[in-house]
């Protein structure tokens, strides 16, 4: 008896046709109940396009709005054979040093002189390019200016197809990290990159040589404005031929980039503006 009444207390939750009321409560009270919830949601998503919008209206398709690690830039070395950055090879034996100079055909590649003369502009040395927007009137496509292959003389793999591999005098090409807007260099005077020997390796080193001269890198190459507003840009680079570096040894060599406005290895990261490879030549004579 009481299971039956409390089987009928059940079924009159669901549906109880005196009242008509559905799970306690009546047609209008779960249409309003929808009602408030659908426009609830509606308002939320709204919300949600509105700010989305507001915060889109204020990114620059062509500069970060944020960026870190403005006056730290990074250096890497080419060729690379690995992460580890050494470059050991026997100069008797031609494979082993024929990869190195394969990897540099194909980064210089772009820097051809008549892939350069077409992509980008001759532009006054000595000075920074600056392209900048005027107000909201944009100055895109940014233009950029020519890093001849030609301009790495002895390194430029065009008389000398390997490098100074073959007969021991091997280059290796350097370039500083794309760092957007940064200015390096001051007074005029263009950052320029030199090399040397850990402590304990400085008499292996021999002589150095540098193109450009000097080891700099050219004003004119800077600012950079982002890969989406300067398409063409072509990183400047510094070469260095080693002339008379001692065989059959390691030899670690550090390259760092003189500028007074880029700290070199600041505590923040110790690697800014310096790279440190380690390079040995083995020779049977
Ligand atoms: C660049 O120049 C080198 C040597 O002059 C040539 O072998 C190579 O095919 C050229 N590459 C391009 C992409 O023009
Ligand atoms: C680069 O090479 C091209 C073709 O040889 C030449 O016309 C141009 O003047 C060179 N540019 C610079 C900046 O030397
Ligand atoms: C980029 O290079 C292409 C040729 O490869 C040229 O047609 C174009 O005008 C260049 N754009 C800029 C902004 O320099
Ligand atoms: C290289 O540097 C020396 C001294 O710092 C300077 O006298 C010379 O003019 C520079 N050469 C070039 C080509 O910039
Ligand atoms: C090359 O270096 C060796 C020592 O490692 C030295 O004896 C020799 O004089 C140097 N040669 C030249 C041309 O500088």
């Amino acid at each position: 008896m009481a299971k039956d009444g409390e089987k009928n207390e059940w079924k009159e939750f669901i549906w109880n046709p005196r009242t008509r009321e559905f799970l306690g409560r009546t047609a209008s009270s779960w249409g309003l109940i929808l009602l408030f919830y659908l426009i609830f949601y509606v308002f939320l998503a709204g919300l949600f396009a509105l700010t989305m919008y507001v915060m889109l209206q204020t990114l620059d398709d062509h500069k970060p709005t944020w960026q870190d690690r403005l006056s730290t830039p990074g250096m890497v070395i080419r060729p690379k054979a690995d992460e580890t950055y050494e470059i050991v090879y026997d100069i008797q034996n031609t494979e082993t040093w024929d990869m190195y100079a394969q990897a540099l055909d194909r980064f210089l590649a772009p820097y051809n002189n008549s892939v350069q003369s077409q992509k980008n502009d001759e532009c006054v040395p000595d000075k920074y390019f600056v392209q900048e927007d005027s107000g909201d009137v944009k100055n895109n496509p940014k233009r950029s200016c020519q890093f001849n292959r030609t301009i790495l003389e002895e390194c430029s793999g065009i008389n000398d197809r390997y490098y100074g591999y073959q007969e021991g005098k091997p280059c290796i090409i350097i370039k500083m990290n794309r760092v957007i807007g940064m200015l390096p260099g001051k007074n005029g005077q263009a950052p320029y990159v030199t090399c040397g020997a850990k402590r304990e390796d400085s008499d292996k080193i021999g002589e150095l040589m540098y193109f450009p001269p000097n080891g700099t890198f050219n004003l004119m190459y800077y600012p950079y404005y982002g890969k989406k507003a300067q398409v063409n840009y072509s990183q400047p680079l510094v070469a260095v031929k080693f002339l008379n570096i001692t065989v059959n040894e390691d030899v670690n060599i550090e390259c760092k980039i003189n500028a007074n406005n880029i700290p070199i290895g600041s505590e923040r990261d110790k690697f800014a503006g310096r790279v440190s490879f380690k390079l040995r030549i083995n020779t049977m004579n």
